[in-house]
């Protein structure tokens, strides 16, 4: 009845797993709790905690080139679920959170990884630095790092812009529509992969 969530509308998501479809890749989408439509050709999971996005997303990965961590993964989930709903009592309500994995690091370490590791950075300030030391801490090949304090560059919306970043590069994707940017995104993937090759 009631969760602890966050504002990310998955769009983005969403975008990059039709792009990476539209070029021919085989995609499965693990999703989280958002209220969109499932793209034309992907294998869709749904899943509503952290702990079963990880187990969701481990499970797909053998065989897979790429993972595309868009997913605004929650940092602390609730030590304890509830079987009814809570009812009222007292003045205050303390929830005790318990630190949930980091499922992109996970993938990056695992048996399994994929060629490419991809993460996403939402940042408010010195945003080629902090998604920098991301790409280092967490073992990516590529981060794609937004500025969220921008009008129009953000969760909800469905425009967005990206700074994409690996060790000895770095490229721009213009503001625009989420699906452009996901396609223009998706390019660099391609391009990445083949140098890697
Ligand atoms: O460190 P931060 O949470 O800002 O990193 C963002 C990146 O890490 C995103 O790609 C997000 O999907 C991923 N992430 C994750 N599991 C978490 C938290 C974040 O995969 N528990």
């Amino acid at each position: 009845m009631r969760f602890i969530g966050n504002r990310s509308s998955g769009k983005m998501g969403f975008a990059v797993a039709d792009a990476a479809r539209r070029m021919g890749a085989e995609v499965t989408l693990v999703a989280g709790p958002v209220s969109l439509p499932t793209p034309p050709g992907v294998t869709r999971v749904d899943v509503r905690r952290a702990a079963q996005m990880r187990e969701a997303v481990l499970a797909a990965l053998p065989g897979m080139d790429a993972y595309i961590g868009a997913a605004a993964v929650a940092d602390y989930a609730p030590a304890e679920t509830l079987p009814q709903k809570l009812k009222k009592s007292g003045e205050s309500l303390a929830i005790t959170l318990v630190r949930t994995a980091d499922i992109l690091a996970d993938v990056a370490a695992h048996a399994a990884r994929p060629r490419l590791v991809v993460g996403f950075a939402a940042e408010t300030q010195d945003l080629e630095a902090y998604a920098r030391d991301k790409l280092h801490r967490k073992g990516l090949d590529l981060i794609a790092a937004n500025d969220v304090s921008r009008a129009g560059h953000g969760f909800e919306g469905d425009d967005n812009a990206l700074s994409v970043f690996w060790r000895d590069g770095r490229h721009d994707i213009a503001h625009g529509p989420k699906t452009r940017v996901a396609r223009d995104l998706l390019q660099l993937l391609a391009d990445r992969l083949e140098a890697m090759e």
